[in-house]
């Protein structure tokens, strides 16, 4: 039975502050804040969009990635959907696209551009019935004409006038043959004459312009995925690892949980090795069992989610700063590292989260008030909102068994532990990562640190009164 001498006491951000220190960091930009997601991957900006389908769906995680940070698109789509969107990332930008989008030289300019709008491309290598390479067919090719009926043979540009390369051609290699024939793609074909990949010259503008984007070994975009661990799990964590995701996420409201622990063995001896993070926990016997159990990072937030109200609704709960320190000192002797997921509202509490043990952060309400959120933004009351729900919320419950193909009527009446809200459109998710990482950099230049590991170490916190809290926010003024 609990007992009131045993009662601890649990702390939120707004219950703290990071005490200034002598420093000898004089611009933000002398910091260095990349950090480790898992044990493997690291993260130039150590911010994840969270696996919410009001959240992260391809086109977040696309922006987040070329942020630095990561996108984790969320369970509640059927497999097929789900590896879709983790393909779309893929394919997003690579230095080598290694299956391009090809056309039959028999085909006809109509049938080419359906397909060209239909994949979002700029151009199709164009291929004869011997699988050799024809030409290729870019956007240009097609402008400025109506004759729909025309075979595509006679507008590309043939084999015997096509720039290419053979397999293995380098990033620097390749800006030198794209930029010296003002041409935009460069495909790779091998001595056979088959297609064996293809180099754009938005891909290497790309690499050039943003060197801090999280990308995996073959230059595509890293991405993230989540699994449950019930039903499907493992077929689902197969199917995406066979699509390219670097990083599953397991995640339950109650990670701490023999069904929980089980799986994570199950899913590696199923998929083999990928990067797996486990939770949500937020004790350190909850952390270390994932930690012990195989997780290569552990995420930690039981009810700090700003639509979630297990809190209220089930009276359970850890103050996020007492879980991220206690969970922190428990994954420490394991080196796995620990993702604070929900109840980030700035950078402040980035920084809050990184000072107490946290390697990144995770944010759904942020990141949904995002260009790059699913959904449509709509005007309410002069204002332009998105909708952001909890996942645990009845309107997502609802969403997911229609998905499912489950009928109105025998929906099964959930007990929600979170709602449906709507949330001010913000500008693109990599401002919102800019914001997030700046107030993280200023911290750490308050405390006299160039890394994340200077941070944690020099790191000291004051607690606050409402009167602190009062005086921290903008007062006395007409905003
Ligand atoms: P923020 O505060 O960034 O938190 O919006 C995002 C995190 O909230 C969690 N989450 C939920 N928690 N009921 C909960 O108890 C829910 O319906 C719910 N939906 C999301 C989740 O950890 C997410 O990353």
């Amino acid at each position: 039975m609990a007992r009131l001498d045993d009662l601890p006491l649990g702390l939120s951000y707004d219950d703290v502050l990071l005490v200034p220190q002598r420093s000898g960091v004089h611009s933000r930009s002398a910091v260095d804040a990349s950090s480790r997601l898992t044990r493997r991957l690291r993260l130039a900006a150590p911010v994840v969009s969270a696996n919410m389908d009001t959240v992260t769906e391809a086109r977040m995680a696309i922006a987040m990635a070329r942020a630095g940070g990561l996108g984790v698109i969320h369970r509640f789509l059927t497999v097929e959907q789900q590896v879709a969107e983790v393909a779309r990332v893929k394919r997003a930008e690579a230095l080598v696209i290694s299956d391009p989008h090809t056309i039959p030289d028999s085909a006809t300019l109509g049938e080419a551009r359906e397909v060209a709008d239909r994949l979002g491309v700029g151009g199709l290598v164009v291929v004869g019935d011997d699988g050799r390479v024809a030409g290729i067919l870019t956007r240009r090719d097609m402008l400025l004409r109506d004759d729909d009926a025309a075979p595509v043979r006679g507008l590309m540009t043939p084999r015997d006038r096509l720039v290419s390369a053979p397999p293995g051609t380098g990033a620097d290699e390749a800006a030198v043959l794209l930029r010296d024939a003002r041409v935009e793609k460069l495909p790779l074909i091998d001595a056979d004459d088959r297609l064996a990949g293809l180099i754009t010259l938005r891909d290497l503008l790309q690499r050039r312009e943003r060197p801090e984007a999280t990308k995996d070994g073959r230059g595509r975009l890293a991405v993230g995925a989540a699994i449950g661990v019930r039903g499907d799990y493992l077929d689902r964590a197969r199917a995406l690892a066979e699509a390219g995701v670097d990083v599953l996420v397991l995640d339950i409201a109650h990670g701490h949980q023999e069904q929980a622990i089980r799986a994570i063995d199950r899913v590696r001896e199923w998929v083999g090795d990928v990067d797996l993070v486990a939770g949500n926990v937020a004790t350190p016997e909850g952390a270390r069992d994932l930690a012990l159990a195989g997780a290569d990072a552990v995420k930690v937030g039981v009810g700090p989610g700003s639509a979630c109200t297990t809190r209220v609704v089930a009276g359970v709960g850890v103050p996020q700063l007492s879980a991220v320190l206690a969970c922190a000192e428990a994954l420490a002797p394991h080196d796995v590292p620990l993702i604070a997921d929900g109840g980030v509202r700035a950078g402040g509490d980035v920084a809050k989260a990184i000072a107490a043990g946290a390697e990144t952060v995770m944010v759904g309400n942020l990141f949904a008030r995002a260009t790059e959120s699913p959904g449509v933004a709509v005007t309410r009351n002069g204002k332009r909102v998105k909708v952001f729900r909890g996942m645990a919320s009845e309107a997502a419950a609802k969403a997911r068994m229609a998905a499912e193909g489950i009928e109105e009527t025998e929906f099964v009446p959930v007990v929600a532990e979170g709602v449906e809200a709507v949330v001010p459109l913000a500008g693109d998710a990599a401002m919102l990562v800019h914001q997030l990482v700046g107030g993280l950099r200023s911290a750490m230049s308050y405390t006299d640190a160039t890394t994340v590991r200077e941070f944690q170490d020099n790191a000291r916190f004051v607690r606050i009164t409402v009167a602190g809290l009062r005086e921290s926010h903008p007062h006395d003024v007409d905003m």
